[in-house]
């Protein structure tokens, strides 16, 4: 069993890469002016968390804390943080590698994190969904904002750079990333044809967060079935491949219309998309939010549009384990999830 005293508190350290790990009682963080320090209650899994311990990504040194998401309750703050106080409920970005910098770490009972990258619960989820939705609503903000300069306007105090899309295919619609895309370009843009692949399972859930038209992307058709389903069956404008599908599906661009600006948004993975020649390839990662003009306000911002319900958590959330234990045990969950989230209670 693991436990927390008032000096310190259990880590999950991953060793060395390849997953040894240990669980081990350590000093409570001593907190920057901006940070604050959360007694961790859920923490949401990510695919990242597997390729960080299997292949080593984007960390620096090990042992290493892993984990980039997560919620809690606010057990102290830093000097300089006004908006948050001991008691609040929050969720955000709890760890990270970006920039070969890591920090904080989901995977561990108290964590400190900078107050910026931090949402209050909103009052209407719960704090399993409210873990569930940082990772998945900045890649998508990034990838659409940042990469692809798509105005989500909105989302105020965000570039407002770049022009509406005519039509837009979501690869992997059911992916995390892909029902937070799908919804915020709803949102945006009433009108917007929007299509996505997925498992028909999905279909249902993908049409109620705006999509046009869903395509089942193992359909040995699925290539004729998108060109058919887009506006006057010309093709679509862009694709935004939350899932890498198109190092499997090689011959994906063929639904681009010859007309449109063929612009392939691709979500950072372990795999490489490759483009033919004319299609221009954009890389979308939610490191981003850092060089995204007004990003650093975003998951603030997640309390007030899901309160309004301007944004709504994207996919059901399963609570697949409980403690510091067994989250090595059920990790590995992530890796064949389909159309929810996957989170860990702590
Ligand atoms: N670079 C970054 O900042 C960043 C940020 C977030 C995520 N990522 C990466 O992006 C990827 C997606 O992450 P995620 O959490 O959004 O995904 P996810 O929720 O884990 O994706 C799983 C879903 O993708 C669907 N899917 C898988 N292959 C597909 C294909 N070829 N076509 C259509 N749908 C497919 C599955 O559908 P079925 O179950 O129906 O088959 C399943 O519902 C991961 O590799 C993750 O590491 C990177």
């Amino acid at each position: 069993m693991t436990s927390t005293t008032t000096e310190t508190t259990a880590q999950l350290q991953y060793i060395e890469k390849g997953g040894a790990f240990k669980i081990v009682q350590v000093p409570k963080p001593t907190l920057a002016p901006g940070e604050v320090l959360i007694r961790q209650r859920v923490a949401a899994l990510n695919l990242v968390d597997v390729k960080q311990r299997d292949l080593g990504l984007m960390i620096p040194s090990w042992p290493t804390v892993l984990g980039i998401e997560g919620a809690g309750v606010v057990e102290a703050v830093g000097s300089e943080v006004r908006d948050l106080q001991p008691g609040d409920e929050v969720a955000g970005l709890e760890g990270g590698g970006a920039h070969d910098v890591a920090w904080g770490g989901a995977f561990q009972e108290c964590v400190a994190v900078p107050a910026t990258l931090l949402a209050k619960k909103p009052k209407n989820i719960s704090l399993v969904e409210a873990a569930s939705l940082p990772v998945g609503f900045i890649t998508a903000v990034c990838g659409i904002v940042y990469s692809l300069k798509i105005p989500l306007p909105f989302l105020h105090g965000l570039s407002t750079k770049g022009e509406a899309p005519s039509s837009v295919l979501v690869l992997g619609g059911s992916s995390v990333t892909g029902a937070a895309v799908i919804q915020l370009l709803r949102k945006a843009y009433p009108a917007l044809p929007i299509l996505a692949t997925s498992s028909p399972k999905h279909n249902a859930r993908l049409y109620d967060l705006g999509a046009t038209s869903v395509v089942d992307y193992k359909s040995p058709s699925v290539v004729t079935d998108i060109k058919a389903a887009s506006p006057g069956a010309a093709g679509v404008d862009v694709i935004f491949d939350c899932v890498s599908a198109g190092a499997s599906q090689t011959d994906i661009s063929d639904v681009f219309d010859s007309a449109g600006s063929k612009r392939y948004a691709a979500v950072v993975t372990s795999v490489t998309v490759p483009v033919p020649e004319g299609v221009t390839k954009l890389d979308v990662g939610g490191w981003n939010i850092v060089d995204l003009q007004g990003g650093m306000q975003l998951i603030s911002s997640l309390t007030k549009l899901v309160e309004e319900g301007t944004y709504r958590v994207p996919l059901p959330v399963r609570v697949v384990g409980h403690g510091l234990e067994e989250l090595p045990k059920v990790l590995d969950e992530v890796k064949t999830v389909s159309g929810e989230k996957v989170v860990v209670t702590l």
